[in-house]
């Protein structure tokens, strides 16, 4: 019999990775709470409904959904995205605008997997829930921006454009429309099957057989209305005089339909697969009522962890936290002084190790070398007999034998200097 391994498109994060993750989450959640962001757990599924209003023509609607029948003949779905779960927890407890949530953890798309594109994946995201205010916008990318370059990133491109308001966008749809039915023939098969519900995906559309049209098509920022175009306007003037570099970029319509007003998208230029962006977000004007709430604006982003840790890994910068212990414990006297030195110096505040099934004492020390500790502490027979313990510098060497008693302020001087 064969063993299991991981599924396609999942992944074991192991240590040290796992401890980079970690402090990755950390990193973004403080960050997030500089802002006044609260952090916020939505659960892992929702109803499927909730989901559907990312978009009827979206692929992570209609290609890539983990979506089953309960026990109880629910339908349901693993979150793809946080944003709509977020939109439905203010709908459902309607809390006081505004409301600033951050969130950090796994979503799931079945994707065909490669390298940056994973079935589960994780995120990090904020989303600000009450104003439409353009500063709240420019406030969201500054967010996001400022992390970047907490995590040492500098080849991050950034890319905004507006979709106009509600009925821009409405107006805007049916000229695209008329336009790519017009050349029906040139286009994609996939993009023919998906022009009648929602013919943005076609301008978002990759495949180099929708290419030609695709260039030649209507373009958003024609059929923008002045008040979107205001709103645009002051968000790029905020974003320049707190010195965020952007591009606007008119074919940023970006994958999900909740989209209104600003769209924008990160781009690690370290990466060589060119293109594939490491995070992005936008307004989402309309997402809380189609859920059921009051009307309610909304603007937000998420970044993936996978990709930014690969821009990381491409600049450089963000290495895993260093996982050693403060102090390995060497125990030749059988074992049971390990686990007390161990827990008075836990209890003290210090990290330690140990090892067990009582090696020898150079295999502990050898042990103990790996564990990366700087200091050792060492009892053996003599030392026990006398109440004292040895206290020894992993790098240079150096040991002194100290009264037991003095064991926790001896390892204290030790770690804080020469050692
Ligand atoms: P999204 O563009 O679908 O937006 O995903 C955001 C980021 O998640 C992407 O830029 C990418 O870094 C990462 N990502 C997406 N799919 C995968 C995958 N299969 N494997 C690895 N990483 C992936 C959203 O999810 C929106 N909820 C963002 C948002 C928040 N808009 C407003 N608020």
């Amino acid at each position: 019999m064969s063993g299991f391994t991981t599924s396609p498109g999942t992944r074991d994060i192991l240590p040290p990775d796992a401890g980079r993750w970690r402090a990755f989450q950390d990193v973004f959640g403080e960050v997030a709470a500089s802002h006044g962001y609260r952090y916020l757990i939505p659960p892992m599924f929702e109803d499927l409904g909730v989901f559907l209003r990312l978009g009827e023509a979206t692929d992570v609607v209609t290609k890539e959904m983990y979506d089953f029948e309960d026990k109880g003949g629910r339908r349901v779905a693993l979150r793809p995205e946080q944003t709509a779960s977020v939109c439905r927890a203010f709908a459902q407890h309607r809390p006081v605008p505004p409301w600033k949530v951050w969130y950090a953890g796994p979503n799931f798309r079945y994707e065909k997997p490669q390298q940056g594109r994973y079935r589960q994946f994780d995120q990090v995201g904020v989303e600000l829930l009450g104003p439409c205010d353009p500063d709240a916008d420019a406030e969201v990318i500054a967010l996001a921006w400022g992390f970047y370059r907490r995590l040492g990133l500098q080849q991050i491109a950034l890319s905004v454009n507006t979709l106009g308001d509600e009925g821009d966008l409405q107006r805007y749809t049916a000229v695209l429309q008329a336009y790519l039915a017009e050349r029906l023939d040139e286009l994609s098969e996939e993009s023919r099957a998906t022009l009648s519900r929602n013919p943005l995906r076609v301008l978002d559309s990759k495949r180099p057989a929708d290419a030609a049209v695709v260039a030649g098509a209507p373009r958003i920022v024609d059929h923008v209305g002045d008040g979107a175009r205001a709103h645009f306007d002051r968000v790029l003037a905020t974003l320049g005089e707190i010195g965020i570099p952007y591009a606007v970029e008119d074919r940023l319509v970006r994958g999900l339909d909740y989209y209104r007003h600003t769209t924008f998208e990160f781009v690690s230029t370290a990466l060589d697969a060119a293109h594939v962006a490491v995070g992005g977000g936008g307004r989402y004007d309309g997402l809380v009522e189609a859920l059921g709430g009051p009307p309610t604006p909304g603007v937000g982003f998420a970044l993936g962890l996978d990709r930014t840790l690969l821009a990381c890994d491409a600049e450089g910068c963000f290495p895993a936290p260093d996982p050693s212990v403060d102090v390995f414990v060497v125990d030749t006297t059988g074992g049971r002084e390990a686990a007390l030195v161990a827990d008075e110096l836990r209890r003290a505040g210090r990290s330690a190790d140990r090892a067990y099934e009582q090696r020898s004492m150079k295999s502990q020390m050898k042990i103990a070398d790996r564990s990366g500790a700087r200091v050792a502490v060492i009892v053996g027979t003599d030392e026990l007999a006398s109440g004292t313990i040895v206290v020894r510098s992993m790098k240079s060497g150096e040991q002194r034998t100290v009264a037991r008693s003095e064991m926790v302020g001896a390892v204290a001087a030790f770690l804080g200097g020469a050692a």
